[in-house]
């Protein structure tokens, strides 16, 4: 396992659509496995395959209930509205609102191509829904509401 580069805004991988994974390799096993020890040192909740510079539909989430990888993940059902801050780990420092749904409903496959389905509320909607844009060269970035902030600002404000 390793800990893999990340691109920031305005490298182009992050503009892509990203190509479905048709065979889980020991190539693509590892490159999961460091997509989650990535996602863990950086402290994020959701890491995208372009997020490290592979073109692949792969996602990886944990909200603090435990790791979820996510191959070839599509949004079948979404349902409400929530608002709120949202972050990147490709836009470092930064934060804004972001409208998602509420509830998303979503069918992927696991690590051994088997087709799995999964709801989440709340945060898990919000990542499953800005990890999935990921997939399609979509940053949160293009979907805010307002201005985007400074994180540390945020946080003094907060106090
Ligand atoms: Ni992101």
């Amino acid at each position: 396992m390793a800990i893999r580069k990340l691109r920031v805004v305005g490298d182009e991988v992050l503009t892509k659509v990203c190509k479905p994974v048709k065979e889980c390799t020991p190539r693509v096993q590892e490159l999961i496995e460091d997509m989650l020890e990535t996602m863990y040192d950086y402290g994020g909740v959701g890491l995208a395959a372009p997020q490290v510079g592979v073109l692949k539909r792969i996602i990886v989430i944990d909200v603090g209930e435990g790791p979820l990888v996510l191959i070839n993940p599509e949004i079948i059902e979404t349902e409400g509205e929530q608002e709120g801050e949202e972050g990147c780990l490709s836009v470092p420092g930064k934060v804004g609102i972001v409208k998602r749904p509420h509830r998303t409903k979503v069918k992927a496959y696991d690590q051994n191509m088997e087709e799995y389905i999964i709801e989440g509320t709340e945060l898990l909607s919000r990542a499953l829904c800005h990890e999935i844009d990921h997939l399609n060269g979509k940053m949160y970035l293009e979907v805010l509401e307002g201005e985007l902030m400074d994180l540390e600002e945020l946080q003094e404000l907060k106090k």
